[in-house]
């Protein structure tokens, strides 16, 4: 589709929808100061409206303009910020209003471009200061607006891909209207925060409901689509099962890494081709057979894991290699032990077939 010509009256809808539905009663609606218009998107950054409220007016009772914000220290600032999270803010904004005073002789800029040259202020922030104070036909893109126009224009991939950004930020542009754009911004920021929600989203009530790409496909659920999943690596381990008597050694995992601290079964390292051989070299046991058992996998966070058990079967061991990090474990002892997944996995396929005879061949 040609994001610039089929509009479906996007504009007229959602501007006649804000003077019935949309929020006329915030605190920062009732002026066209800039620096008040500016601290409230701020704060309305990372915080919902209701806890923004207190915090706006507090602020302001502190620092009623640009200059008395600017020529105050910024342990001041911190204080009046404290419980509303991402301090960055704060600074930047103690930081832009110094700025506006060393810059534009304590008067805020105008046009959006300007505005966005500030710290702190990003290219939608900007824009809906530019456009709430001054009237500038500016869009915006935050994360509100881009579900919106991904689910009313159908947009598919992932809204922080460039290229998908780009085309939001051109398809935002020539949604514009020519008039009543601070109203226009206002509800396009009310329709994703009420209506357009990311979970559960009120298509029934919704102005865009006729013209809505992804509810007449029904794909409301799947747009905005999600990041993509990082590819995430495969890693390779073998344990040694080592058996005797209807026991099994567990030995403590190192305090960090995976199952950092837990009783596992001891990895071999990936050098030694000969798992029997490992064992007798490290235990001082005396192996009689081994097997290569079938591989399980197991998902972490940020990699898989595949896991190829080996069994050693190891003559009765009486209490050789038992002391604070080893233990043999009675397989009829499995419930209760505290075992990392893959293990338990292993252990209980093992019990369940004790006695298979060991297939490997010995290399010493
Ligand atoms: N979130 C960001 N800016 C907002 C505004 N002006 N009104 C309501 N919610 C917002």
């Amino acid at each position: 589709m040609d994001d610039t010509t089929q509009d479906g009256d996007f504009a007229t809808r959602l501007i006649a929808w804000h003077r019935k539905h949309g929020r006329h009663d915030l605190p920062w609606q009732a002026t066209r100061d800039p620096y008040r218009i500016w601290l409230s998107e701020i704060m309305l950054q990372q915080t919902q409206v209701d806890t923004v409220i207190p915090y706006y007016a507090r602020f302001l009772a502190r620092f009623p303009d640009l200059a008395s914000l600017a020529a105050a220290p910024v342990d001041d600032v911190l204080a009046l910020w404290s419980g509303l999270g991402y301090y960055a803010r704060a600074r930047n904004l103690h930081k832009a209003a110094q700025a506006v005073v060393a810059q534009h002789g304590g008067a805020f800029p105008r046009r959006a471009a300007e505005i966005a040259e500030l710290p702190g202020i990003g290219r939608s922030t900007a824009a809906a200061i530019a456009a709430f104070a001054f009237g500038e036909r500016a869009a915006i893109l935050d994360g509100n607006v881009k579900r919106v126009l991904c689910r009313a224009f159908g947009i598919d991939g992932f809204p922080g891909e460039r290229a998908v950004e780009q085309r939001l930020w051109a398809l935002a542009e020539a949604l514009l209207p020519q008039t009543g754009i601070g109203t226009y911004i206002q509800a396009q920021m009310d329709l994703g925060a009420t209506l357009c929600t990311r979970g559960r989203p009120a298509c029934g009530r919704c102005p865009m409901a006729e013209i809505c790409v992804a509810l007449r496909d029904e794909r409301v659920a799947e747009l905005p689509a999600a990041r993509p999943k990082k590819a995430v690596p495969q890693r390779h381990a073998r344990v040694a099962v080592i058996v005797a008597d209807g026991r099994v050694l567990l030995e403590r995992r190192p305090p960090s890494g995976i199952w950092g601290g837990l009783l596992a079964l001891p990895e071999v390292p990936e050098h030694e081709a000969d798992a029997a051989r490992w064992v007798a070299a490290r235990y001082g046991l005396t192996p009689r057979g081994a097997t290569t058992l079938a591989p399980l996998n197991h998902a972490f966070t940020h990699f898989r894991l595949e896991i190829t058990p080996v069994r050693v079967d190891v003559a009765p061991a009486g209490h050789a290699v038992a002391d604070g990090d080893h233990r043999w474990l009675a397989l009829a002892d499995l419930e209760g032990a505290g075992l990392p997944t893959p293990v338990r996995r292993i252990l209980t396929e093992l019990a369940r077939a004790p006695q298979e005879a060991p297939q490997g061949r010995l290399a010493f």
